[in-house]
């Protein structure tokens, strides 16, 4: 088929449209006026109004009167109801049913919109393989034996002074360097607990700390976690009275899936409570650089007496999953994660670790983030738009400040498991809610990272979603 010319009222259209999902036109920003237009593009009054009058009947942006057209900011839908009660001690079972969601994850076709994987477009993939080329050539002799504590020290030290602008001072004696922040957390609750134990974790949380305690033989204790607040700080309390808890595992920072974080005056609360009862807590700072108005919270151990509690995070959601750079700073237990992280897999690839610590040194790590947050804020309008336009009446959201991902609440006639299955047949994926619970809760909830590359099959597999979401909703019997 012969490509048409595209009219002039597009090609200003798509202009627009491309600087508003590459963050440079952020939520709220003006947009340029018709006179600005006419003369940036050579155009006709007519033709700046027709492309203006398109972005707004997309969404993209709204009208001010006597003032002009605005960057479209996030709709005002409900907030999801939070998990409804502590959930007593079990061994969870998730993976089977995070092993099946993830079944089409590979299919370069799917439309993925529930995993958190970031897409290449928002991270500095030429820089990154810049430095591990360069690392590779000057660090050849790294491939032919182990490393040691001294060969990825230079990375250690990156990583302490970033944590200590974020008010976090610590040695990088205390830091092991991990293959990401699963192996932290792994690494982290193993020097804490063994087989046989209860960890608290939020409800909901991330999957993978769930299949991770289920392949540990731990048991879960789950308390709510709100979208608005975070941690539910009465239940936590509660909890720490009532069960025996070895240690908590929390993501206080735009946590997985809702996006929600602790203030600081919860932040203490929480670690004074924890240390009450002489229970280490385990952070996942995994999102915290990713706070929209470009501040950082400081992480839970700042609260406390330094080396009760442990810290882990990794590279993956802010420059480079491919890179499998993490860390854990362990405290009091820093000695244990070392001796656990070599009985694991003795280190982490050195040739990467120097090539992090490099990009780290080049000073230009801050740029990208300012970039990447003002990207994942855009994009969490349009989707936020998208969804309050195609999902049922009914429907709730969170607002987070920061992170990847909306938590949804759909009607309750919805299932998330077989919307999951119905998306599926459409070339779509989603998280389904109950892989985020213990106990199988949030049956009608989905996950939806924000962390894509926006386009207009991004925004018809929404609306297809939301087609498929009224289906259910509106046929009773399906649900029976
Ligand atoms: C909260 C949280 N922790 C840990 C991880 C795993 O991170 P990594 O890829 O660095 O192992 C993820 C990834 O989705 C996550 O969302």
């Amino acid at each position: 088929m012969a490509l048409r010319e595209q009219f002039a009222y597009e090609r200003v259209e798509s202009r627009l449209e491309a600087l508003i999902s590459g963050g440079a036109l952020g939520p709220g920003d003006r947009i340029p006026s018709v006179r600005e237009l006419c003369r940036m593009e050579r155009i006709s009054p007519a033709t700046a109004i027709q492309a203006l009058t398109n972005l707004e009947a997309r969404s993209l942006i709204f009208a001010r009167p006597r003032s002009g057209f605005y960057v479209q900011s996030r709709p005002h839908l409900p907030l999801p109801t939070p998990a409804h009660a502590i959930a007593r001690p079990q061994r969870p079972k998730v993976s089977e049913h995070v092993a099946q969601v993830f079944r089409d994850f590979d299919n370069p076709r799917t439309i993925a919109l529930g995993a958190g994987i970031p897409h290449p477009s928002l991270l500095p993939t030429t820089e990154v393989a810049r430095c591990v080329s360069r690392a590779a050539r000057q660090y050849a002799t790294d491939f032919g034996r182990y490393g040691s504590r001294e060969t990825d020290l230079g990375l250690r030290k990156e990583i302490a002074l970033r944590l200590s602008l974020a008010g976090c001072t610590m040695s990088p004696d205390e830091i092991v360097i991990t293959t990401g922040c699963m192996d932290a957390l792994n690494l982290a609750v193993r020097a804490v607990a063994n087989p046989g134990d209860t960890v608290l974790v939020e409800s909901p949380t991330f999957f993978g700390i769930l299949q991770m305690l289920e392949s540990l033989g731990m048991k879960v204790i789950s308390v709510p976690s709100t979208c608005d607040r975070g941690l539910d700080i009465a239940a936590f309390e509660r909890a720490l009275s009532r069960y025996r808890i070895a240690t908590c595992i929390l993501i206080p920072s735009f946590g997985n899936p809702h996006g929600a974080s602790l203030d600081d005056e919860r932040r203490q609360t929480v670690v004074d409570l924890a240390a009450r009862h002489g229970i280490p807590i385990i952070e996942d700072d995994i999102y915290a650089e990713l706070g929209f108005d470009n501040s950082r919270h400081r992480p839970l151990r700042t609260f406390g007496r330094s080396g009760d509690n442990l810290l882990c995070g990794s590279l993956s959601k802010t420059l480079s999953p491919g890179l499998r750079i993490g860390w854990v700073a362990g405290g009091r237990y820093a000695e244990d994660v070392h001796r656990l992280k070599l009985v694991s897999s003795i280190t982490t690839p050195q040739v990467t670790a120097k090539a992090a610590a490099d990009y780290l040194r080049s000073g230009g790590f801050d740029r990208h983030l300012r970039g990447l947050r003002k990207m994942l804020e855009t994009q969490m309008c349009r989707i936020s738009s998208a969804i309050a336009r195609a999902f049922p009446q009914g429907t709730a959201l969170s607002r987070p400040g920061g992170g990847y991902f909306l938590w949804v609440e759909l009607p309750e006639r919805v299932n998330s498991l077989r919307l999951r299955d119905a998306a599926s047949h459409h070339g779509i994926s989603i998280c389904p809610g109950p892989i985020f619970s213990h106990t199988g809760e949030f049956s009608h909830f989905i996950r939806v990272n924000c962390a894509i590359d926006w386009s207009s099959a991004v925004e018809a597999a929404l609306q297809t979603l939301g087609q498929l979401a009224h289906v259910q909703n509106d046929s009773p019997s399906e649900n029976s």
